[in-house]
């Protein structure tokens, strides 16, 4: 296995900024929607982005993913290497896998990542998210690196 996640000893986000987060698995808006189960916003959350500027980094561009079942292999184009945070995993056994390619089969790496933890992961690879399970969501916090 080659490593595409790599976690960071960064500091947990404050209970205090999450009021919000638990809102956001019930309101669908069809605007965010960027995949038929993945969602990407900047709406709801301002407080949450200008902490992340202040504490993690300047620079990034900061958005929460809404994810209400598997995603199949994709990568992040055009953003190739992010850093996130998941606050809810979406169920116990939610598994992220990355493949060399799209056409070999390869399995390079298999991670169950962990929540309240900040992570860079290679979305340049082609990777996928099985395991969300039925009426779970998966909620995460994301800044674009490069
Ligand atoms: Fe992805």
């Amino acid at each position: 296995m080659d490593s595409q996640v790599r976690y960071l000893n960064l500091p947990q986000i404050p209970e205090y900024l999450l009021g919000d987060i638990d809102s956001l698995s019930t309101k669908h808006h069809a605007s965010d929607r960027v995949f038929l189960t993945y969602r990407w916003t900047d709406a709801h959350n301002t407080e949450l982005v200008e902490w992340c500027n202040d504490n993690i980094s300047p620079g990034l561009k900061w958005g929460l993913q809404v994810i209400d079942g598997d995603l199949s292999l994709h990568i992040d184009t055009p953003t190739k290497t992010k850093i996130s945070y998941i606050f809810d995993t979406g169920g116990d056994n939610v598994i992220t896998e990355f493949y060399q390619d799209y056409s070999s089969n390869i399995l390079i790496d298999s991670i169950k990542i962990l929540p309240n933890r900040w992570h860079i992961l290679n979305v340049s690879k082609p990777h996928l998210v099985t395991g969300i399970e039925p009426g779970r969501v998966r909620i995460s916090l994301t800044g674009r690196i490069f």
